[in-house]
């Protein structure tokens, strides 16, 4: 479904007046993620992740590789087959918009009957577990959790096929956090979506992904097929973030 080859993307960097220099922040990448399944891809702060997101959602251009969805590599050809959702709720969402309006703005002029178009965001409210009471709510009413619901429901308003999570969870609490897995899980589920799953969190990506990326300077550097075999891992890297959340883990004494 959509398949990353060979992705190379850098920035120039300036250190002072005229000292410019070129800083590669993806090296090549190479992954795919079939129809119904939930890649994470999981590395740690400035490794690139969300720069391979904003080339796969045609925010960025690469400097080499290529990006193709269903067999289309042209963005036009496949943007409304794609959905995202950001980490920042806040700044996504213009807060002084009704939640229905924050929908409906993705709708855009696809359903012209009024009626029609109420119903279908309250239906996609519901889906994501707010009530129609919601929906008359401005969004900077809401909490971080039900405004990421209405993420959710904006993003898959326009019935896409995959959805880029980038650390869609990470701002919120743990239960929050367990709630917002447990509904991308059922949605995944009920309408065979495809998620890429941007996180730096291991503790995330066992929740929800079928397979794991380890993502490291730009770089894929290893991979975990099923969720089993997280045990067997062998690149350092992968191995210190896992140990990382073992070390979170509330000791035996308490
Ligand atoms: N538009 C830009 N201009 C220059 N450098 C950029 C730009 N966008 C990203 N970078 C740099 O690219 C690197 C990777 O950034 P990116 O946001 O992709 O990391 P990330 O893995 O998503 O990190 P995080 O986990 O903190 O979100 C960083 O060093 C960042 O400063
Ligand atoms: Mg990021």
């Amino acid at each position: 479904m959509l398949v990353v080859e060979g992705i190379v993307k850098g920035y120039k960097e300036s250190h002072g007046l005229f000292k410019k220099s070129h800083k590669a922040v993806l090296k090549g990448v190479s992954l795919a993620v079939k129809q119904g399944e939930c890649v994470g891809l999981i590395g740690e702060s400035g490794s690139g992740k969300s720069t391979l997101g904003k080339i796969i959602l045609g925010i960025e251009t690469a400097d080499a590789g290529t990006i193709s969805f269903n067999g289309k590599t042209s963005k036009k050809a496949y943007e409304k087959e794609i959905s995202v959702v950001f980490q920042d709720y806040t700044s996504s969402v213009n807060p002084r918009f009704r939640v229905t309006d924050v929908i409906g703005e993705a709708l855009g002029e696809s359903i012209t009957c009024k009626n029609e178009k109420r119903a279908y965001i309250l239906s996609l409210l519901e889906e994501v577990g707010l009530s129609e009471a919601f929906s008359e709510r401005y969004a900077h009413e809401l909490s971080g959790g039900q405004l990421q619901r209405v993420c959710i429901a904006r993003a898959i308003a326009t019935k896409p096929k995959f959805i880029l999570l980038d650390e869609a969870v990470s701002s919120l609490d743990v239960s929050v956090q367990l709630q917002i897995l447990e509904l991308l899980k059922n949605l995944k589920e009920k309408h065979n979506l495809s998620y890429l799953f941007i996180t730096h969190d291991v503790m995330c990506v066992t929740y929800l992904c079928d397979r794991v990326i380890f993502f490291k300077e730009g770089e894929c550097v290893e991979s975990v097929e099923k969720m089993e075999d997280l045990k067997h891992i062998s690149h350092p890297y992968s191995v210190s973030l896992l140990k990382a959340v073992e070390a979170l883990e509330i000791p035996d004494f308490c």
